[in-house]
C-alpha cells in the first residue's frame, strides 16, 4: 500500500525517530498511475529506493560494529538505493514490504533472477528451477511478479532481467549445462520481457560486462543474441536497454583500463564499463535492441585486485563504489546503481558444499564466505572501510 492518509500520519509520527524514512513527496503525487516513458531516462525523475530488506541487513550489520565511527558510516549505507533480488519463488514475498514504504518520487529496483537451470556456467548461484521447468518459471514466478506490479500501478519499478543468462549463451555454450539451459533461457527471458511490460515498469536486460561480451569476437553475437530474444518478445516498449557490471567489479572510466596491460587486451576495446556501454551500445543499436544502460557501481570502489578479469567471486580488498546517481556524464548510461547488495556473498568458499565454485577458492577470493546471497559481516565491513568515495 502506498501513502494513504493513515500511512502518512504513521510516517510523520515515526519521522522524528527515523528521519531517513520520511517520504520526500506528498501523498497526492502517488494518487495517479505511473507511466514510465522508456524513451527517456527515468532515473532523472526517480531516485533508486533504499529498500527495507537491504536496510535491515545493513542496520543489523551496523549493530555488530563496536567502533563508533565505523558504525556511523555503516548506518549511512542503509540509505543507499539498491536493487532487491527476487531470486526464488519464496523471495517474491519481499516485494510487498518493499513497496509499502516507497516514496512517490522513488523507483523500486528489482532483480528478476530465477530461470530454469540458472547460472549454467558456474555453481555458486544454481537456482531452484531445473532445466525444463519453464512452466513453473512462467506461472509461479513471472506471472506472480506481474500480478504484484499490476496491483501497484501508482508505483514505479526498474527491473534488471536475469543476470548472466543471455551472456552465458554467447560465451559458455560449449558447456553442456549451458546447452541444456539455452532453450529455457531464451523462452524465459522473452516471456519475462513480454509479461512484465507494464506502464509502471522499465526494464534493463543483463549484458554482462566489458570483460565478458566486450571481447571483439563477442560484441556482435552478444548484441544479436539479446536482440533476438527482445524481438521474440515482441519488442516490448518498456525495455530501455541493458544492465552491465551487475555484481561486477569493473571501474566506470578508469584509463588505461584495469586490464589494459594484459597481453590479450588487444582483443578487447572495452577496457572499462564506459567503453563497453558505448561499444556494445552501438552493436545493440545495429541489431535493433534498445541500448541505454544502467551500471552497477556497488562494489567497484577499488581496482587492481583481480589476477584475471573473469574472477567474479567475493573479491578481497574491494570497496563500495559510487552511490546511485543519474549523473553519469554519458548519454547512453542512465544511471549508476547498486545492483548487488554489498555484504551479500557471491558464493561459498566451503569446498565441500554442493554449490562450491572454484572461483570462490581463488587466491583473491575472500574466505571464509557463506553461500551466495547470505550475509558476510566481515566482507561488508571491508567494503565499508575501502569505500570510494568514503562514507
Ligand atoms: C547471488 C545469489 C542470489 C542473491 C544475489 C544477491 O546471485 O545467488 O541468491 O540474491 O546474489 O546477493
Amino acid at each position: 500500500m502506498k501513502f494513504s492518509n493513515a500511512a502518512v500520519a504513521a510516517f510523520a509520527a515515526s519521522a522524528m525517530a527515523a528521519p531517513n524514512k520520511k517520504p520526500r513527496q506528498s501523498a497526492l503525487a502517488c494518487n495517479a498511475p505511473v507511466r514510465l516513458d522508456a524513451s527517456t531516462n527515468v532515473f532523472q525523475q526517480y531516485t533508486l529506493h533504499a529498500n527495507n530488506f537491504y536496510r535491515a541487513e545493513v542496520e543489523a550489520a551496523a549493530a555488530q560494529i563496536s567502533d563508533a565511527s565505523l558504525r556511523q558510516q555503516a548506518l549511512r549505507v542503509a540509505d543507499v538505493g539498491s536493487f532487491l533480488w527476487l531470486d526464488t519463488i519464496k523471495n517474491i514475498e519481499k516485494f510487498e514490504p518493499a513497496v509499502a514504504d516507497l516514496p512517490c518520487d522513488e523507483i523500486l529496483g528489482l532483480v528478476i533472477y530465477d530461470l530454469p537451470g540458472r547460472d549454467c556456467a558456474a555453481k555458486a548461484s544454481n537456482g531452484e528451477l531445473k532445466v525444463g521447468e519453464i512452466g513453473r518459471y512462467k506461472s509461479e514466478y513471472i506471472d506472480v511478479i506481474a500480478g504484484l506490479l499490476k496491483a501497484n500501478p501508482n508505483s514505479a519499478f526498474a527491473l534488471i532481467i536475469e543476470p548472466d543468462s543471455l551472456p552465458n549463451l554467447v560465451t559458455n555454450i560449449d558447456l553442456e549445462t549451458c546447452q541444456r539451459s539455452k532453450a529455457g533461457y531464451e523462452e524465459g527471458v522473452a516471456y519475462a520481457l513480454k509479461t512484465l511490460n507494464l506502464p509502471n515498469v522499465v526494464m534493463y536486460v543483463d549484458a554482462g560486462h566489458g570483460g565478458w561480451l566486450g571481447w571483439n569476437d563477442n560484441l556482435r553475437p552478444g548484441a544479436q543474441g539479446l536482440a533476438r530474444v527482445y524481438k521474440n518478445a515482441g519488442s516490448p516498449s518498456q525495455v530501455r536497454g541493458i544492465a552491465t557490471n551487475i555484481a561486477g567489479w569493473n571501474a566506470w572510466d578508469q584509463t588505461p583500463g584495469e586490464f589494459s596491460s594484459h597481453p590479450d587486451a588487444q582483443w578487447n576495446k572495452c577496457q572499462n564499463e564506459k567503453l563497453y556501454v558505448e561499444t556494445f551500445g552501438a552493436e545493440l543499436r545495429s541489431a535493433g535492441h534498445p541500448n541505454h544502460a544502467i551500471v552497477d557501481t556497488g562494489r567497484n570502489g577499488v581496482t587492481g585486485l583481480r589476477e584475471e578479469w573473469g574472477n567474479w567471486c567475493n573479491v578481497n580488498g574491494a570497496g563500495f563504489g559510487v552511490r546511485p546517481t543519474a549523473n553519469t556524464g554519458s548519454s547512453l548510461a542512465d544511471a549508476f546503481v547498486w545492483g548487488k547488495p554489498g555484504g551479500e556473498s557471491d558464493g561459498t568458499s566451503d569446498t565441500s558444499a554442493v554449490r562450491y565454485d572454484s572461483f570462490c577458492g581463488k587466491r583473491e577470493a575472500f574466505k571464509p564466505s557463506p553461500e551466495a546471497g547470505q550475509w558476510n559481516q566481515a566482507y561488508f565491513e571491508m567494503l565499508l572501510r575501502n569505500a570510494n568515495p568514503r562514507f
